[in-house]
């Protein structure tokens, strides 16, 4: 049994990464709302160590997050970070100040004293702080083991009763010493032994499935996207040939993508895969359209509805699994933002099947940590590592009414390009790349004949999480290479051009 640690959720937003950086060092994390796990289901848990998160509020302020104060007493060890460390500071009784004059945002340099979180960490170095509120006196027995320059107590603890709290945030990179600390607190304090690994989860998770799973038919929408394909990689580990993949080609993937899945979805694992070739079906329902908007519904829908007809096939469905990671389930609960695209993946599909209930392997883990499972489960490295392409696929990469022929000539243009970034070391800089095929003509002369083709655009952005995102820069060289190699064996498109535009005020995609 793996040894786990709980982080204890307070609304803060760096809560997914003080999960993360935990699992770095080979802990199993879980991270709980505060408002759905009690004292005693932590009492009763066997955690090695609590951690509480960051939280956007004050202790003062009757709505934000309070909790048992009986945690404390439990003699399992606590770290509160940021909102966590005031909250254990009210908790034990110490006090909580607020002064606009004291915030600080940003780095700070960080003094540290003896301690058992600092091992290792020098008397100076820098640390990243966000924080109105400070603890502004400790409460009785413990002792105050760091400060910056505004902050009197940025780190005390009570050594005894493996209390400790910093007012800086550990997990992010801007603190120079974070990880040691995060270590610190899970090796010197929690005791742990680092035995969580990715073979463990993958085995439980196993284990879990065939005996929930057992004689179920349990069914998949495959997309060939990482997620769907971990998710059906692990599943069928565990149920085999009680799995049904569906994958719906919708003739909008790139060259050779459908086949790719097919091979190795039923050719090298032998899983029960269905393919749909829905090509035809899709063109003709997106003749004539060229909103982007519209586009994007129409293909959501109809995938909806060859999905459900598929469904209707197979008879009884008893559980629907999903590739769900547990970013999508903290970014779906964030409530709306606005809606710049209306993006669609495999959202409505509960709506139309009729199932008894959903499996989501991977619900718990990160993008990283799914990729390392895909590996480890044998998926080939270009399907693990495959840069994030859209659920409209190449629909929203051609401009106007998307015809058999334009989707023809941006499949091969946009091939080329990726193929001079793959063999360049550029592509270790950019997150995204890929051709557009613009709605525009324009004149050029190839062998001594006059020329009237397409414009095609090359897109490629550097960015963490594609909510901004800088235009990559391409060496000369490769997109002089592209440029030619598209223009000299594509005879319809006579002009290539690159996209410099970053987002905002663009977005990624081009539609
Ligand atoms: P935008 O164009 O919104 O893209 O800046 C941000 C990231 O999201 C991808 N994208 C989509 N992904 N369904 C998806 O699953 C969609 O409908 C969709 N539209 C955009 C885009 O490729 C980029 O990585």
């Amino acid at each position: 049994m793996s040894e786990k640690v709980l982080v204890l959720d307070f609304g803060g937003q760096y809560n997914q990464l003080i999960a993360r950086r935990v699992r770095e060092q080979n802990v199993y994390a879980e991270i709980k709302p505060y408002n759905k796990i009690t004292c005693d289901d932590i009492k009763n848990a066997d955690y090695k160590g609590i951690i509480f998160t960051g939280g956007p509020n004050s202790v003062y302020d009757e709505k934000s997050p309070h909790y048992d104060p009986e945690i404390l007493n439990l003699g399992i060890p606590v770290l509160g970070i940021c909102y966590g460390a005031q909250l254990l500071a009210f908790m034990a009784e110490g006090k909580v100040s607020s002064a606009d004059d004291r915030s600080e945002y940003g780095n700070a340099v960080l003094y540290a004293n003896d301690s058992p979180l600092f091992q290792g960490v020098p008397q100076k170095s820098d640390c990243f702080m966000s924080h109105t509120d400070y603890v502004s006196e400790v409460p009785k027995g413990f002792t105050v083991t760091a400060t910056t320059k505004n902050c009197p107590a940025a780190a005390f603890e009570n050594k005894q009763k493996g209390l400790f709290g910093v007012q800086f945030h550990p997990e992010v990179t801007h603190t120079e010493y974070g990880k040691t600390i995060l270590r610190n607190f899970l090796y010197n304090v929690c005791k742990c032994s680092g035995n969580w690994k990715m073979d463990d989860f993958i085995e439980k998770t196993v284990e879990k499935y065939k005996n929930e799973l057992n004689g179920k038919k349990v069914l998949l929408a495959l997309s060939g996207g990482v997620d769907s394909s971990v998710a059906a990689a692990l599943l069928y580990k565990a149920i085999g040939d009680n799995l049904i993949c569906v994958f719906v080609d919708h003739g909008l993937l790139r060259k050779d993508e459908g086949d790719f899945v097919e091979n190795t979805f039923k050719g090298k694992f032998g899983m029960n895969l269905i393919r749909v070739n829905a090509e035809d079906r899709f063109l003709q329902k997106l003749s004539g359209v060229t909103e982007p908007e519209q586009k994007r519904k129409i293909i959501g829908e109809e995938f909806i509805r060859v999905f459900e007809e598929e469904g209707k096939k197979l008879g009884k469905i008893d559980v629907l699994a999903q590739g769900t990671i547990y970013p999508d389930i903290i970014e779906s609960g964030k409530g709306d933002s606005a809606v710049i695209k209306s993006h669609h993946n495999v959202g409505g599909l509960p709506d139309v099947i009729s199932f008894d209930s959903i499996a989501e392997p991977l619900a718990d883990l990160f993008k990283d940590e799914v990729r390392e499972v895909g590996l480890k489960l044998g998926l080939p490295y270009e399907l693990v590592f495959r840069q994030p392409f859209p659920g409209p696929g190449l629909a929203v990469r051609v401009m106007g009414e998307i015809t058999k022929e334009k989707l023809k000539l941006l499949k091969e243009a946009d091939a080329i390009f990726r193929e001079e970034i793959d063999n360049n070391p550029i592509k270790k800089e950019t997150n995204q790349y890929f051709a557009v095929l613009t709605d525009t003509f324009s004149v050029g002369v190839k062998g001594d004949a006059r020329a009237y083709g397409y414009v095609l655009a090359l897109r490629s952005v550097t960015t963490d999480d594609f909510m901004t995102a800088e235009w990559t820069r391409i060496p000369y060289d490769v997109l002089e290479r592209t440029s030619n190699r598209i223009t000299g064996e594509i005879k319809e498109i006579t002009r290539v051009v690159y996209d410099i535009t970053s987002k905002p005020p663009a977005t990624v995609e081009w539609e």
